[in-house]
């Protein structure tokens, strides 16, 4: 299970420039899978072709697998292992390889090959779990065809699924029955996919645009049917809009989705078989929220917008990650944007990108959009190679504009269509389609950090002339002391100070150099700037704004996300002021956001983002040394004094956006989501009747985003009705695994004094368990991003941390090292807590026995 001995030296670093071709092909593949979940035997059958002349040996990459029998071309073969590979002595060009293994899936407890959830088998494979099914060259760059016969019992098991198409199933005499299925598609290991279980279907059909009929099938426990429409129609309508918009048709007869309880991550693309994390699939109003809905869109999208950018074109190797994740969230991304508010999912990608890849960018574990070197890969499915990689695809969409863009992927899946390809080969079409020199671009994906831009806007009074002055600067990461320029493309404008008319049209600027200027000429007003509109680039900028200018911008300007934006930064900049001198002016904070409030003309979606607070973790990325306790004191009194000082408009929104009935619309969702934020406000004003407020909405919600909402508002404040509400909510679900996680999740992230006694407590309850990772990350991951209650000073918040880690290592080390990165933050506090934090990450590493991925994220951190 690659972990690491006492004393044993540190695990290898695998490194890009090391690539080498395969030494063997194998084009065809044929699996025999005896399915029992204490003794699965796999069979398999390799044609395997040597690539190339060369002497050496077959690899076939093994984890925790024993040979049983290993025979070539039918006869007993020269072979042994070599730290858990089978190496196999071959003499000619092509050769059939059969092995043969048994492996047991109830004891997989990493969630990798093969394993068993709620009583169904089914597989992970992405990135190196197949090895751990059957000796295999595990690298993306071997394609090949499958054809997979699997037997269970026809009881347990009544549903057999795999990759492609289905072909025969019979009965055996035992109780067992057989089923065979064939992919025509040639793809890596990772793609490969089983299930088996007492599953039901959902189904419908799909006809593609050149009349290929499509059966689909959403496969869940009997139970779960009535939650899987929502996640049906996301289906179809990413269909339909790849189609459309990418030009891309689904391949095969039938498309099936499997949701499974307990997984490592979202949700998995294996060709014609997705596989999901249920919590992506199931949704009804009762049990989910709008968020839910949201994110259930997107992730059915994005494993279905893989079937071309991932499956038909792969990466050659895992260094090209981003190429297959970074494409895929940005057209997952563009569906999402298509299906309600474009400048509110806009919002919310940012806000997300701000959440977790800047700290990233900024930290220990920086890395670029194509890395150089790793330990292990699974440590590698950060935001930046799938968020940041994605805003690099966004930016070439920019630069290229939508025609050539369109063009440039055009020109990708013809050219590399059944091949695995990498970011050069998608950078080359892009060049090549959008006729344009992308050299010095390319710089995005080799050097980590967050560019910063400073931006001074200079007008003399009465003058119709003004000078922007642009500066980039690209900080040291790990490993890269030095940064060349980069390609930034902003978006900008200028509005009238006074009158608040558009003085110019917006234009996109890029900047490449080190430093540019930028004149404006017949200005017929001072001029206000409007900079990186739409997040042009994923940069920080300072533009060294007033306040004034700010609220104005807030208030005026015809960009949403620029609208958004200047509020936040008034937000921020007024919060950071107060943290550094502990004295407090929210007087331009309130104007603006009472005219947020009072402007009707916008959208309630919008409002709520535009009203929103930045997170405590965000203000903190703003200071040179984060003072949890101090931005926690300057963030609630500022949330008091917008509650008191506009108590009138937020209970005017309050009551304007109540609904006597729920509905799933773009509307509807925005109103449910003010009202939740204007909830939060009117308790944070201290209002006598808050708590009977939410008590009230909480008990009288048809759906869970109010329901939540208003536990959100109890469980963070000091009433009897709190402890009320996390009762009725706890016995309601009791029986919901994933409204369960949101029980644990909210508590983890109250804002009370006691979170981390709460939290210690709730790692002790009986429904608490590290063995299902949602549930891991609903307790310990929420509260290791609690800044405040996760940075007490004591340190017992990193310890009960460390203590978790080292628990769930033991488990599943993938999951447990991805939980790591907040211990790795300490150079950002000062020096009592750094200490404190180190202290956990060296005792971390002292432990016998931990897993490469803990090693390699700990020891990293450490630096
Ligand atoms: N490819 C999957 C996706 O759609 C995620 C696979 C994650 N694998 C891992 N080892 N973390 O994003
Ligand atoms: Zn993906």
């Amino acid at each position: 299970m690659d972990v690491l001995a006492t004393n044993a030296a540190p695990p290898p670093i695998i490194r890009r420039a090391d690539y080498q071709v395969p030494d063997w092909l194998v084009p065809t593949i044929t699996l025999d899978v005896d399915l029992d979940p204490a003794a699965t035997r796999v069979r398999a059958t390799l044609e395997v072709a040597r690539n190339g002349t060369h002497a050496r040996a077959l690899v076939l990459d093994g984890d925790g697998l024993e040979p049983l029998a290993v025979r070539v071309d039918g006869a007993n073969a020269d072979w042994h292992l070599q730290d858990g590979d089978l190496v196999v002595q071959l003499s000619g060009d092509t050769h059939l390889v059969e092995t043969e293994v048994v492996i047991a899936p109830e004891r997989n407890t990493q969630l990798m090959g093969l394993y068993a959830s709620s009583g169904l088998l089914c597989t992970q494979c992405e990135a190196q779990g197949f090895r751990r099914i059957t000796f295999f060259p595990d690298r993306p760059d071997v394609l090949s065809r499958y054809h997979v016969r699997m037997a269970a019992d026809a009881e347990r098991f009544p549903v057999l699924l795999a990759n492609g198409d289905p072909v025969a199933a019979g009965l055996l005499d035992d109780g067992r029955h057989w089923a065979e299925w064939n992919d025509p598609f040639p793809k890596p290991c990772y793609l490969f996919a089983l299930v088996a279980g007492d599953l039901q279907a959902n189904r419908d059909t799909f006809v593609t645009r050149s009349g290929r009929e499509v059966e689909l099938g959403i496969w869940v426990r009997a139970a779960d049917l009535a939650k899987t429409d929502h996640a049906l129609h996301a289906l179809k309508t990413s269909m339909k809009w790849d189609e459309d918009v990418y030009g891309r048709e689904y391949d095969l007869d039938v498309f099936n989705i499997v949701a499974v309880d307990d997984f490592n991550f979202g949700a998995m693309e294996n060709k014609g078989l997705n596989i999901f994390n249920s919590r992506y699939i199931l949704a009804d109003p009762d049990t989910a929220t709008d968020y839910d809905y949201d994110g259930i869109a997107a992730v059915v999208a994005h494993e279905y917008f893989h079937n071309w950018s991932g499956n038909r074109v792969t990466c050659r190797d895992w260094f090209q990650l981003s190429l297959k994740e970074g494409f895929t969230v940005f057209r997952d991304q563009g569906f999402s944007a298509d299906q309600g508010s474009a400048a509110v999912k806009r919002i919310e990608d940012v806000r997300g990108l701000r959440a977790a890849q800047f700290p990233e960018d900024a930290g220990p574990l920086a890395h670029p959009v194509r890395p150089d070197e790793y330990i292990e890969i699974s440590n590698f499915y950060t935001a930046t190679i799938y968020n940041k990689g994605a805003e690099v695809i966004r930016m070439m969409a920019t630069l290229l504009g939508p025609q050539r863009f369109r063009a440039g992927s055009d020109l990708y899946f013809q050219r590399f269509d059944g091949t695995a390809a990498t970011v050069e080969d998608f950078v080359s079409c892009m060049e090549e389609a959008g006729d344009i020199d992308l050299a010095q671009f390319r710089r995005w994906y080799t050097q980590a950090g967050t560019p910063r831009v400073t931006a001074q806007l200079r007008h003399e009074p009465g003058s119709a002339r003004a000078q922007l002055s642009l500066a980039q600067a690209v900080p040291p990461t790990p490993g890269q002391p030095h940064k060349e320029p980069m390609v930034l493309p902003l978006r900008l404008k200028l509005f009238g100070g006074e009158t608040g008319r558009a003085l110019t049209e917006e234009q996109l600027v890029t900047l490449t150099d080190p430093a540019a200027e930028v004149t404006f000429d017949g200005l017929a007003e001072r001029p206000v700037l409007s900079i990186n509109r739409g997040f042009s680039a994923p940069v920080i900028i300072d533009a060294a704004r007033t306040p004034a200018d700010l609220a104005f911008l807030s208030a005026h300007d015809d960009d949403p996300f620029a609208r958004y934006e200047a509020m936040q930064q008034l937000m921020l900049d007024t919060l950071v002021l107060s943290v550094a001198t502990g004295r407090a002016d929210h007087r331009a904070v309130v104007e603006a956001v009472g005219n947020t409030l009072r402007d009707a003309a916008l959208d309630h979606a919008f409002v709520a983002e535009a009203v929103l607070l930045p997170s405590e973790s965000f203000i903190g990325d703003q200071l040179a040394q984060v003072d949890p306790d101090a931005i926690f004191r300057a963030r609630e009194a500022l949330r008091a004094e917008l509650g008191t000082a506009l108590e009138r408009e937020w209970r005017a929104a309050y009551d304007a956006t109540e609904a006597n009935r729920f509905e799933y619309s773009p509307a509807a969702k925005g109103d449910r989501r003010l009202r939740s934020v204007a909830l939060g406000y009117i308790a944070a004003s201290g209002a006598n009747d808050a708590a009977a407020l939410a008590f009230r909405q909480f008990e009288r919600a048809d759906n869970m985003t109010d329901r939540q909402g208003a536990l959100v508002t109890l469980a963070g404040g000091t009433s009897d009705e709190r402890v009320a509400a996390l009762d009725i909510f706890y016995n309601r679900y009791s029986d919901n695994p994933l409204v369960l996680d949101k029980w644990f999740q909210v508590q983890a992230l109250s804002q009370r004094d006691d979170t981390a006694d709460t939290v210690a407590e709730l790692a002790r309850h009986r429904d608490f368990t590290l063995a299902n990772p949602n549930r891991a990350r609903a307790l310990v991951g929420a509260f290791s991003v609690n800044q405040r209650a996760f940075h007490e000073r004591s340190g017992r918040g990193y310890r009960f941390l460390a203590d978790q880690l080292l628990a769930l290592d033991k488990l599943n080390p993938q999951t447990a090292a991805k939980l790591l990165p907040p211990l790795g933050r300490w150079k950002r506090f000062d020096p009592a807590r750094a200490a404190l934090m180190r202290a956990e990450l060296e005792r971390l590493l002292a432990v016998p026995g931990l897993s490469k991925d803990m090693f390699e994220q700990a020891s990293k951190s450490l630096d």
